[in-house]
């Protein structure tokens, strides 16, 4: 007896449910990057957009491939049939599928714009000001109001808007924390600018979205929101100067910071540490100053390092101590180390625990 071929092979069904459950999770809200979970006007108004537009979408194709099938099916070919009439050409309805998709385009171009312009600026006169500068492979985060720099992390106050200028310090990267706002590119040599306000309190997971080198895919960030005296206990915590360690494995750890070159790129800002830092400045490493690693003179404060791919904890500064280069591959860190080729800049596992202490005391 003959088997009927199957539509499909097997595999390819497989492949096909597989893909469409992917694609169905890739879209679930609870995911920390997920578009659909608007936490803020501006990811708010985007995904309005969206949605009308996906509607719209969704009903020309339910009418186009609904008018397809229909007829495909009622007027295939029967046994003995004769010829049907030939016709050539309908105006009405050439007329009818040229002005009907007209008139949905024009809608959503009328709806694109308005949200465009009602997005180019905050609404409120006196945003929050930050400047982010874009790395290969972190984002730095400047508040020039309040003399505050720090890395990886922007804290902003919930209910604020928050104007944003950004800035690269060496190639094309994307600015994109998906559930307050869409992606903006930063340039080298351009200020860009965008902005978004947090309309509840939580940690929400940023990521560089335009290609940028061999790390690209480790460039993530986190904005964190605070209510707003909380904000403000944590901008007054980033204004003060540094925690001098006074003993034990933090002192010892400072010493290494300082003897091992670390202070040549990294900010630690205190009185001891900036004269220090200036005597030892090694000058440029591809064209940029090597002072340009992270600040970190309040490191401990922050949940994340290494471009936020690793949370702040004992074992994973160690670790990456240890060997950067397998931990974001191509940084500059590694890079430096590899250029300069001086046994004396190497850390022994004393090294490592001291500077991890060093660094875990920078609250
Ligand atoms: Cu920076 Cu991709």
């Amino acid at each position: 007896m003959l088997r009927r071929r199957p539509l499909l092979p097997h595999w390819l069904l497989i492949a096909a449910c597989l893909s469409l459950l992917l694609l169905l999770i890739s879209c679930t809200p609870s995911h920390p990057q997920s578009t659909f979970d608007a936490a803020g006007p501006v990811s708010r108004s985007q995904l309005n957009l969206f949605w009308v537009i996906f509607w719209a979408s969704l009903g020309v194709f339910v009418v186009v491939v609904g008018a397809l099938l229909y007829s495909v099916v009622r007027f295939r070919e029967k046994p003995g049939q004769a010829m049907p009439t030939q016709v050539h050409g309908n105006r009405k309805l050439e007329i009818a599928w040229t002005v009907a998709p007209a008139l949905l385009l024009g809608a959503i171009a009328v709806m694109t714009v308005q949200t465009l312009f009602e997005l180019e600026d905050p609404p409120s006169d006196n945003p929050l000001q930050v400047r982010v500068v874009a790395h290969q492979w972190w984002f730095e985060a400047i508040y020039p109001e309040y003399n505050v720099t720090t890395a990886n992390e922007i804290n902003v106050p919930v209910g604020r808007d928050v104007s944003f200028t950004l800035d690269s310090e060496d190639v094309i990267h994307s600015f994109w924390v998906p559930k307050l706002s869409g992606k903006m590119d930063v340039i080298p040599n351009v200020t860009n600018a965008t902005w978004f306000r947090a309309d509840e309190a939580g940690v929400f997971y940023g990521q560089c979205a335009e290609f940028c080198g061999v790390a690209h895919a480790l460039m993530k960030f986190r904005v964190v929101a605070q209510p707003p005296e909380e904000f403000e206990q944590w901008l007054a915590a980033q204004q003060a100067p540094a925690r001098t360690p006074t003993e034990g494995a933090a002192l010892a750890g400072q010493t290494v910071f300082s003897a091992k070159g670390c202070i040549v790129c990294h900010t630690v800002t205190g009185p001891d540490t900036e004269a220090l830092r200036a005597s030892r400045n090694r000058g440029f490493l591809d064209g940029q100053p090597l002072t340009h690693g992270p600040n970190l003179t309040h490191f401990a404060s922050r949940g994340s390092f290494a471009g936020s791919i690793m949370e702040t904890d004992d074992e994973n500064l160690a670790a990456w101590l240890r060997d950067p280069e397998q931990v974001k591959p191509g940084n500059r860190m590694s890079r430096l180390a590899a250029a300069f080729n001086d046994p004396a800049l190497e850390l022994s596992e004393s090294d490592i625990s001291a500077l991890v202490a060093y660094l875990q005391s920078l609250e």
